[in-house]
């Protein structure tokens, strides 16, 4: 029986995220660009948090590092494991969550995490645990959605209509830095942000949503939650095409995501 006051949550997310198979091909140059940030090296040992459909782990290795990913889903694990096979590179995957690393203190050079530990219930308890597999002079380094761009709104917008369990953190904070500054404490030094433009092609903000609704795991829930209250949910997605337009221009959403660097003590 587990111990975990978010085992729930922890369930829910794990079946809501099977499905970001085909958004994986948005994140793909942006772990391009944390990989770079993070300078990961060959030969480093590098872990990959969050790591879905191993988008940047895949990249770290084939950059010549030596490459764990650690996910909730096994589904997107399953993705991953296929796309080292497809890149030619070796990496060890396991389900796992960030608030529970199965790993070593110091075990790694690079711990990296793209839009993934972010999702964590407890910043606190992820951090600590990214940082304590992390060896002395090491790097950490994660890219996270600010508040007040499109991705971060999108996030807001959900919890209006599906509010997640007491005690739950809301996932943009992580892209706001004073509260990543703090939340680092004073085990790092250097810290570094950088900001960077994702590109999300869409016909229309309508077909932006309708591939959100498939695809992205919070989106997911809430209109599965909708789904009997068809009001309710005409509204959610009012609102949601009312915040993409703003984004919108050329077929492409726009808009930047924050990359956070850092050296530990
Ligand atoms: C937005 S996706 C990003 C996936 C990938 N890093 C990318 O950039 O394409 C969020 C990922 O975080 C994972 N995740 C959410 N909560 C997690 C947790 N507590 N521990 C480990 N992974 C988690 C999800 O399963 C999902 O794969």
């Amino acid at each position: 029986m587990s111990t975990d006051p978010f085992a729930q949550f922890k369930a829910v997310q794990r079946e809501a995220w099977a499905l970001f198979v085909p958004i994986a091909a948005s994140t793909t140059p942006a772990a391009a660009a944390l990989v770079e940030f993070a300078g990961a090296a060959p030969g480093q040992s590098v872990l990959d948090v969050g790591c879905g459909t191993g988008v940047v782990a895949v990249t770290a290795a084939r950059a010549g590092a030596h490459v764990r990913g650690l996910d909730l889903s096994p589904v997107l694990l399953e993705e991953a494991r296929r796309n080292a096979d497809l890149a030619g590179v070796a990496i060890e995957f396991s389900e796992g969550d960030v608030e529970a690393l199965p790993y070593p203190d110091g075990a790694f050079d690079t711990v990296l995490s793209q839009f993934g530990h972010m999702f964590a219930p407890r910043p606190d308890v992820a951090i600590a645990e990214m940082l304590r597999v992390l060896k002395p002079g090491g790097r950490i380094a994660f890219s996270t959605w600010p508040p007040e761009m499109m991705i971060g709104r999108m996030f807001t917008l959900v919890s209006a209509y599906l509010p997640p369990p007491p005690g739950v953190a809301a996932p943009p904070q992580w892209g706001d830095p004073a509260t990543i500054l703090q939340r680092l404490g004073d085990q790092v030094r250097d810290v570094e942000f950088y900001r960077e433009e994702m590109r999300f092609p869409a016909l229309s903000p309508r077909h932006f949503i309708a591939i959100m609704e498939q695809s992205a795991g919070p989106v997911v829930k809430v209109v599965a939650m909708l789904a009997d209250d068809p009001l309710r949910l005409a509204q959610f997605r009012d609102e949601f095409a009312a915040l993409v337009d703003k984004f919108f221009a050329r077929n492409i959403v726009h808009q930047s995501f924050l990359m956070t660097r850092a050296t530990k003590i």
